[in-house]
C-alpha cells in the first residue's frame, strides 16, 4: 500500500502500525495495533529511540525506510532478510500439508483446463480460464497470473500471456499456481497442440530427463548447486546447455519465490522440510521452449514431489 502497514517487533512488544481502515482486520488477528488517520504521521507511532538498531526485511519499500531514517536519525539500519529466510525456508508440517493440498487443487484445475484448449483461443483468455478453474476447485486465487504461452512465445520463460491465438502444431507452456491459506504453489507443464515435430519431441524428452535427474539428486545434506548440476548435466550433454537460461528452482512458501534457490552458485546444504521447485527448461529463441516444474519436499535422503500430474507429453 502507499500508506505503510508495518509489523514492528521490538524487544518487549510487537505491534502493527497501520491506517485506521485496517483496525478491524488487525484486531481480528488478535494482534495489537497502533492506528493512524490521514492527518497523522504514521512514523511517529513507531516510537523508536535514538541510536536504536532497526532491522528491516527485504520487502519494506525504500520510500518508507527513507521516511523512517530521516525522522529517527541517527538510527542504525540493517537487513532482517537473513533472519527471515532462515525462519521461512524450513517448513512446519502444517505448512507442508497446506501446500500439498494446494498442489492437488491446482492439478485438478489443470486436468479440467486442458480439454478446453482449442485452436484460435487467445493466451490471455486461457490464462483467465485457468485462474477461474483454480478458484472453482477451492483455491483462494492465483499466486501469480498464470503464464499460458504458445508457439514462439514459449521461448521466453516469464513472458505474460498475450493476445496471440494458439495454433495447431505448436507447443503450449502452462506455468501456474494458487494461494491457499496464505501459501503458494507453482507448477509448469508443456503440452503440444496437435502433433509436434521431431525437434520438439527431442527437447521435451531432454527436459523431462533433466528434471527427473535433478529430483533424484535431492536429499538432506546435498548442496543446492548439486541439484542444479544434475539438471544442467543432462541438458548440456544433449547439446542444449546454452539454452537453459535460468536456475533449476526456487523455494516456495508464503511467497512464490523464496529461499532456498537451486542455482549453480548456492552451496548451502538442503534440509528436511524445505520445499522448492525443480523446473529445468530449454528455450530456443524464436522457435519454442519447454519447461517442466514440480514442487519438491526434502525428506531425509529423498526429494518427494507434491505433483502427480503426468510428465508424459500430452498432445491436445
Ligand atoms: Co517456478
Amino acid at each position: 500500500m502507499e500508506r505503510p502497514i508495518l509489523l514492528v517487533i521490538g524487544q518487549e512488544e510487537a505491534f502493527f502500525v497501520a491506517p485506521k481502515i485496517y483496525r478491524e482486520q488487525i484486531e481480528m488477528l488478535g494482534f495489537p495495533g497502533r492506528f493512524y488517520g490521514d492527518e497523522e504521521d504514521p512514523y511517529e507511532k513507531l516510537s523508536l529511540r535514538k541510536g536504536a538498531t532497526l532491522a528491516v526485511d527485504h520487502d519494506l519499500w525504500a520510500y518508507f525506510l527513507l521516511n523512517i531514517t530521516s525522522r529517527f536519525n541517527p538510527l542504525r539500519v540493517s537487513g532482517a532478510g537473513e533472519v527471515m529466510r532462515e525462519v521461512r525456508k524450513v517448513k512446519e508440517e502444517w505448512e507442508i500439508e497446506v501446500m500439498r493440498e494446494g498442489v492437488k487443487i491446482a492439478e485438478r484445475s489443470l486436468w479440467r483446463f486442458i480439454p478446453m484448449i482449442k485452436e484460435g483461443m487467445e493466451e490471455v483468455y486461457l490464462s483467465r480460464k485457468l485462474e477461474e478453474l483454480m478458484i472453482e476447485e477451492g483455491g483462494e486465487g492465483s499466486s501469480f497470473t498464470p503464464i499460458v504461452t504458445s508457439g514462439p512465445n514459449t521461448s521466453m520463460p516469464h513472458l505474460r500471456s498475450t493476445r496471440r491465438k494458439v495454433k495447431l502444431g505448436e507447443p503450449l507452456v502452462v506455468d501456474f499456481g494458487l494461494k491457499l491459506r496464505g501459501y503458494s504453489t507453482d507448477t509448469t507443464r508443456t503440452f503440444a497442440l496437435g502433433e509436434p515435430d521431431e525437434e520438439f519431441l527431442e527437447v521435451y524428452n531432454v527436459v523431462r530427463e533433466a528434471q527427473e535427474s535433478a529430483i533424484t539428486a535431492v536429499g538432506e545434506g546435498v548442496r543446492a548447486m548439486d541439484v542444479d548440476r544434475a539438471a544442467r548435466l543432462v541438458i548440456s550433454s544433449s547439446g542444449y546447455g546454452e539454452f537453459f537460461i535460468h536456475r533449476t528452482g526456487h523455494g516456495v512458501g508464503i511467497d512464490v519465490h523464496e529461499d532456498p534457490y537451486i542455482s549453480q552458485v548456492n552451496a548451502e546444504e538442503l534440509i528436511s522440510n524445505e520445499v522448492f521447485t525443480v523446473e529445468p527448461g530449454i528455450y530456443l529463441p524464436n522457435k519454442f521452449g519447454v519447461r517442466i516444474e514440480d514442487m519438491i519436499l526434502v525428506k531425509g535422503r529423498e526429494g518427494l514431489s507434491f505433483n502427480s500430474f503426468t510428465k508424459e507429453l500430452i498432445v491436445l
